[in-house]
């Protein structure tokens, strides 16, 4: 695990945003895994700003809430559409988000691995991470070789996520989301957090032991996976000065 300890969020973000531009400019077909939340925000309008080529890129969502249409202002494909996709030149046919709305979810789940593996695997997922140590909506206790599946969210990731819809008692309570196994098997998995309220997850899920209780956790199992901190989420690292060390003493042969 790399961890990336930057002073703000817009610089733990440009320098995700140069690794995503990297592969796509190697890649133009790559398969990038998606999330959404607060958190990618400011690096999907780097991203867009930065003009790359999307045509051959094929995106799959990490999740999506059930029981709420694709139109809806608070889905994740209002979320993708209005952030990333309408301002890129990726293809409609290329773009998968779960579907919140499907009439039989679990054969849904089932399709979207296939479509998955079909694709060639996901080159590169961008993931957030909750105040509780979920990365897509894979929440406490969640096996940690789950594939895409109906998730239950908590009452603090509901708590969490009150504020996009006005209301605690308005956010849906079930969920699809890839699976932990899912995550796992992406070639590069690059988690951003930033602000102090997601400092004590970070601390677990880099330097804590691997369990389900924290299923960020799971990616110390990943080969390449990198975390993108600001200074807030970086806060409770023990070995926070070292992370730093690392970072800006890379020799040129390392740098991104
Ligand atoms: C969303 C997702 C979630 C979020 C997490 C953090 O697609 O997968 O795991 O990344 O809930 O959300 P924010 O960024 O809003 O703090």
């Amino acid at each position: 695990m790399e961890i990336i300890i930057q002073p703000t969020p817009e610089a733990a973000t440009s320098i995700a945003a140069k690794l995503i531009a990297k592969l796509l400019r190697e890649k133009p077909n790559a398969v990038l895994g998606l999330a959404t939340g607060s958190t990618p925000v400011a690096l999907y309008r780097e991203l867009v700003a930065l003009k790359l080529d999307w045509s051959k890129v094929t995106t799959f969502n990490l999740d999506e809430y059930i029981g709420i249409s694709p139109q809806h202002p608070q889905s994740y494909h209002s979320f993708m559409w209005e952030n990333l996709f309408q301002h890129v030149n990726v293809a409609v046919k290329n773009v998968n988000i779960p579907d919140g709305m499907a009439k039989d979810v679990p054969a849904s789940c089932e399709l979207y691995e296939k479509k998955i593996k079909a694709a060639g695997g996901i080159d590169l997922q961008i993931l957030g991470i909750g105040t509780d140590g979920h990365i897509g909506f894979n929440e406490p206790t969640s096996s940690l070789v789950s594939r895409t599946r109906i998730k239950t969210l908590t009452q603090q990731t509901i708590r969490d996520n009150a504020r996009f819809f006005g209301s605690e008692e308005a956010v849906p309570h079930h969920v699809i989301t890839m699976g932990i196994g899912t995550i796992m098997e992406a070639r590069q998995n690059l988690l951003l957090a930033f602000g102090d309220k997601k400092a004590a997850a970070i601390a677990e899920a880099a330097e804590g032991p691997v369990t389900a209780m924290n299923p960020a956790s799971a990616l110390q199992f990943h080969a390449t996976a990198k975390f993108f901190l600001d200074a807030g989420a970086a806060s409770k690292l023990k070995k926070a000065d070292y992370y730093r060390w690392v970072y800006e003493n890379k020799p040129v042969w390392q740098q991104f």
